[in-house]
């Protein structure tokens, strides 16, 4: 059971405290229900597969051939007798027309499947991974409308910079491992960072471009600048999507505007110059602190975007703690949840105690 004395005497610990901009960004995030999600989802399963179909020049002959499929079945397909096939169905079209991803996405909306469903079975051909120290994600519950929205961004509209922002224990490196776990088929390279150990930004630029060119350490320049200079050409060249995890761990702690620990403001150089020029990779970055650098570049058009995320919702707050055999009644199990703020990492410790009481 969740006693409510243990409720009633929760304190939340420091890291877990809300800065001042997060809280008003909750409230602000609150009204908003997201609805851009939706946005260019009018065009029904037909249109977009003729419109797909008379671009690349495919007959309904040919189609049906490629995709192992009925003439007839494609038929009903054209000719809107027929709106609503299955995954299955739907990538063996895309595989069929050779869509790339973002037409790959548009067919998968249209048929009314949520985008992950596009890029679950896209393959680029290989992807180079470097994981680095992300966590596993195979006990990763709910955030299905952030996955959704983060992808989005990524995936369809080429953003360029995204960052995840929270407090500690909100699941941000979570987040961020399950979404690139998600989309890495949608890239050519994969590459993981955390900054806990507060890596110099030369040392992580060189082994970005050593990834990449396989060109050894000692050949490369000292200089920052001429550093970024050469991974943002292998970044236009190649679809790279760039994980650098903990970020605030190289900002000076307690300053709300983002500022860097001395010896660190490369990384702010790097922001700057991956969220301006024009590339086809992704940074994406998750942070406690908000960024300086950000807010001048973003923009609903800009390919540069973050995401403030807030707690758990019950359910999901649910399933997390499936393992930990809690039992409560609705209300105490919404009390419980809100009192920790739906922060997954407080819930957990909460547990703790919890379970050696019984
Ligand atoms: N979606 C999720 N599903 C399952 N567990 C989660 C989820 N999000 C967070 N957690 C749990 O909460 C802990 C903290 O999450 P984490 O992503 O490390 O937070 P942050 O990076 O924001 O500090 C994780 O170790 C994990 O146990
Ligand atoms: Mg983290």
């Amino acid at each position: 059971m969740l006693p409510s004395s243990l409720i009633e005497s929760y304190s939340p610990p420091d890291f877990i405290t809300i800065p001042k901009y997060e809280q008003e960004a909750q409230i602000a995030d609150a009204g908003v229900e997201r609805s851009d999600i939706q946005r260019e989802n009018t065009k029904d399963f037909t249109e977009v597969l003729e419109e797909l179909r008379s671009t690349r020049q495919v007959s309904k002959k040919e189609l049906a051939l490629r995709a192992n499929l009925s003439s007839g079945y494609i038929s009903l397909l054209t000719s809107g007798a027929r709106k609503a096939p299955s995954e299955e169905t739907v990538a063996a079209l895309a595989d069929a027309l050779s869509l790339d991803i973002n037409d790959r996405l548009r067919l998968f909306e249209a048929a009314g499947f949520p985008s992950h469903y596009a890029s679950l079975n896209f393959r680029t051909g290989n992807v180079k991974a470097d994981w680095g120290e992300a966590p596993n994600v195979q006990v990763f519950y709910g955030r299905k409308k952030q996955l959704e929205e983060l992808e989005k961004w990524i995936v369809r509209d080429h953003c360029q910079l995204v960052s995840v922002l929270g407090m500690g224990g909100i699941g941000k490196t979570m987040l961020a491992a399950k979404l690139a776990e998600t989309i890495q088929n949608t890239f050519e390279y994969v590459f993981w960072r955390s900054l806990q150990h507060a890596p110099s930004v030369q040392s992580i630029l060189k082994e970005y471009i050593q990834l990449f060119s396989y060109q050894p350490h000692n050949n490369l320049p000292d200089d920052v600048d001429e550093l970024i200079s050469i991974l943002i050409e292998y970044l236009r060249e190649h679809r790279c999507l760039i994980v650098l995890d903990n970020f605030e761990s190289i900002l000076e702690a307690g300053t709300t505007a983002g500022h860097y620990r001395p010896g660190f403001e490369g990384y702010g150089q790097l922001l700057q110059r991956i969220g301006e020029v024009k590339h086809k990779s992704c940074l994406l970055l998750t942070s406690r602190e908000k960024l300086r650098e950000i807010p001048r570049l973003e923009g609903k058009r800009l390919p540069v975007r973050s995401m403030h995320l807030i707690g758990v919702e019950i359910a999901e707050a649910e399933e997390i703690l499936k393992d930990e055999n809690l039992q409560g009644t609705d209300e105490t199990w919404e009390r419980f949840v809100k009192l920790y703020g739906g922060n997954p990492l407080a819930l957990k410790l909460a547990c703790e105690p919890i379970q050696d009481r019984d």
